[in-house]
This record gives C-alpha cells, sequence and structure tokens, in this order.
C-alpha cells in the first residue's frame, strides 16, 4: 500500500510517500527566522502558503499520481494547535477527495517507530531529544512510556538559548557541536556547571541562568563554554537513559529529535551501552529531525491496528501524551 504522510507538529511542514517498507520521498520545508523566535500563527500561515507544493513534490519525487495513494497519516498530536489544524485539515480534504482512509498519528511515537524501522533496534528505550521535546521512552504493558522527561524546557531549547546569548544564530546545535569539537581539541578545561537529574528526570533552567552570567563576564571562551555544556549536558541525558535501561531491563537505545545528530551525544550513549553490553542506534539524520516519513510508516501500523477514522472525526490533540496512545502493534 502506498501511504502519503504529513507532519505539522510546530515549524517543520513536511510531506512523504511511503510503500510497504520503503521511503519513497521525504520532503520537508521549516518556518526559520533570524532570531529563531516562533508566532504559532505565522507558522500557520508559512504551512498552508506551501503544504500543496510540498505533498506535490513529495508524488513528484515518489513518482506516483495522488490517486495511488491508499492511505493518508497525518501527526494528530503533540504540537502547536495552528500548526497542527493545517496538516489536519489538508489530510482530512485529501482523504475526502481520493476517497482513500485517514489516521492521525501521535508525532512522539513516530520518533521512535522510525528509529525501529531504521536501525536493527527491536525493543528499545529511546532517547528523545528535540528542541520543545527531551523525554525518555519505552514501551511496557501495551503502551509507549514516559520514564523521565525534562521539567522545563526541552534540551535543543536549551541549547538554542545559550547559543542565542553566545551570538551563534538559530538554530545553535550544530555551531555548538562545531565549537566544542574545537574546545576538545585544545584541550581546554571542563567548567563546572549545574548538573541537575532528579530520578529519571532532567531540568536546563538553572544551567541556563548560570551560562548567561558566565557569558556575560567573558571570562571563558566559547570553545569552552560549548565544549562543557555539550559534556555535562548529554551526560546527563545519558544518564538518565542508562537509569530507564536498567529499570525496564532493556538492551538498545534508539535516538531521535534533531539533538540526536549531535555526534557526540551518539558517541557518549554508544559507550554507556558498550559498558552495559548493549547496543545504541541513530537513524540517519533526516530521520531523527522531524520528518513525514516516520508519519507515514507510524500511520501504516496504526490502521493496521485500529482502521481509519472518520475524516469528521480526524481531530488533533496538542497535548496527548505518548502514554495516552494503546499501541498493540509493537
Ligand atoms: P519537536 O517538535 O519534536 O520538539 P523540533 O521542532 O524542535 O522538534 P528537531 O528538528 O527535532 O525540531 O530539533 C531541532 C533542534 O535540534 C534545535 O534545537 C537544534 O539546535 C538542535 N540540533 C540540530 N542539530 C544539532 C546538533 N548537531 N547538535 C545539537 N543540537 C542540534
Ligand atoms: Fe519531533
Amino acid at each position: 500500500m502506498i501511504v502519503l504522510g504529513i507532519e505539522s507538529t510546530a515549524h517543520t511542514f513536511g510531506a512523504a510517500i511511503f510503500k510497504e517498507e520503503r521511503v519513497l520521498a521525504n520532503v520537508k520545508t521549516a518556518f526559520s527566522t533570524k532570531t529563531g523566535g516562533m508566532v504559532p500563527a505565522r507558522v500557520a500561515d508559512h504551512h498552508i502558503e506551501i503544504c500543496d507544493e510540498i505533498v506535490r513534490q513529495a508524488c513528484d519525487d515518489a513518482r506516483v499520481s495522488p490517486k495511488d495513494i491508499g492511505l493518508v497519516a497525518y501527526s494528530r498530536s503533540p504540537g502547536l494547535g495552528h500548526t497542527l489544524r493545517v496538516g489536519a485539515t489538508l489530510a482530512r480534504s485529501l482523504a475526502l477527495l481520493l476517497k482513500k482512509p485517514l489516521v492521525g498519528v501521535n508525532h512522539c511515537i513516530a520518533h521512535l517507530e522510525i528509529g525501529r524501522l531504521m536501525t536493527p533496534a527491536e525493543d528499545p528505550v529511546m532517547l528523545y531529544a528535540s528542541g520543545a521535546n527531551t523525554q525518555v521512552v519505552a514501551y511496557e504493558a501495551g503502551r509507549y512510556r514516559i520514564f523521565g522527561e525534562t521539567l522545563d524546557i526541552g534540551v535543543g531549547n536549551f541549547l538554542d538559548g545559550f547559543g542565542r546569548a553566545l551570538g551563534l544564530g538559530f538554530p545553535a546545535g550544530p555551531a555548538i557541536e562545531r565549537l566544542a569539537k574545537k574546545g576538545a581539541a585544545q584541550n581546554v578545561a571542563l567548567l563546572e556547571l549545574p548538573y541537575s537529574v532528579k530520578g529519571m528526570d532532567v531540568s536546563f533552567g538553572g544551567m541556563l541562568t548560570k551560562l548567561k552570567t558566565m557569558i556575560r563576564s567573558k571570562k571563558y571562551s566559547k570553545e569552552q563554554l560549548c565544549f562543557s555544556v555539550q559534556e555535562i549536558v548529554f551526560a546527563m541525558l545519558v544518564e538518565v537513559t542508562e537509569r530507564a535501561m536498567a529499570h525496564c531491563d532493556k538492551k538498545e537505545v534508539v535516538l531521535g529529535g534533531g539533538v540526536a545528530c549531535n555526534k557526540r551525544l551518539q558517541e557518549m550513549c554508544s559507550s554507556m551501552c558498550k559498558e552495559r553490553k548493549a547496543k545504541s542506534h541513530a537513524p540517519r539524520n533526516e530521520f531523527l529531525v522531524d520528518n513525514a516519513a516516520m508519519i507515514a510508516w507510524t500511520g501504516l501500523r496504526v490502521y493496521h491496528q485500529s482502521g481509519a477514522v472518520k475524516p469528521e472525526q480526524a481531530g488533533i490533540d496538542p497535548y496527548e501524551r505518548t502514554d495516552d496512545v494503546e499501541v498493540n502493534h509493537y
């Protein structure tokens, strides 16, 4: 079956075409501003403007005609209400027009499902580290459960806030990674920063405040700051991931989210796993960041599990939690 996936939980709007277990097309565009701030209504306007072009592009890339589509899947939760509505409305219109079934997908679960498809991981703990989200998720007793999460901001938003204070532009993650690598090559000393882990939860607000003071003091180089931030923040993430693995008795990690593109984070997860005789996996960057391929793939699984939703009932849920969703297709 050919599946069209539509992603619109936040600033990325994407469309993908899947056939069975193969990605035929995965197209996306992201709303951006110089400073990185985003007004939900403006992002929705951007998505409305480009959505038909992105879907057309996905069909062209996949060399399929819209009439070949057998299922339409869209991200129904969680995210910004304004942008979710654009994707849901488009998906509903297409399903009605093409007379094809429609399913809604939880975005966080989709990150985990694409990780399982694209890597050898079968029953992993997922470290989902993106802009807005930081969660440690694993499947247990019929649901994906959140074992740990951020108590304040997502790790990507934290990195972007730190990067903005350092004048690195947006998104700051890749620039921080480059500067940290330079810092490591220069053998800079690790700075002391607040390490905030509570059980399996983490928080970043205190560290961000401290960093802003340190930046204002002009005593530290960008390289030393970035190196120290990465070492300490990633150690926090790896610690809570390891605790969840021990708790659930799982032997695999799969990474998800834009921050997981960071090679140092991938390396630290791998060495933690090696010590536990476990394995850490990361799909390609294209499938780590927000993408519609994961929505198409998860949509197909949801369809096989519970069938389609009626277009008039195909809503959105900006606040749905990962463990609100019953999963029988594991
Ligand atoms: P979500 O809606 O799932 O929270 P998102 O909209 O924030 O996702 P993503 O593409 O998953 O989008 O993640 C973007 C974040 O990833 C940004 O905060 C960015 O700075 C960060 N990032 C990207 N590349 C890197 C990198 N190499 N190292 C660290 N952080 C990175
Ligand atoms: Fe995401």
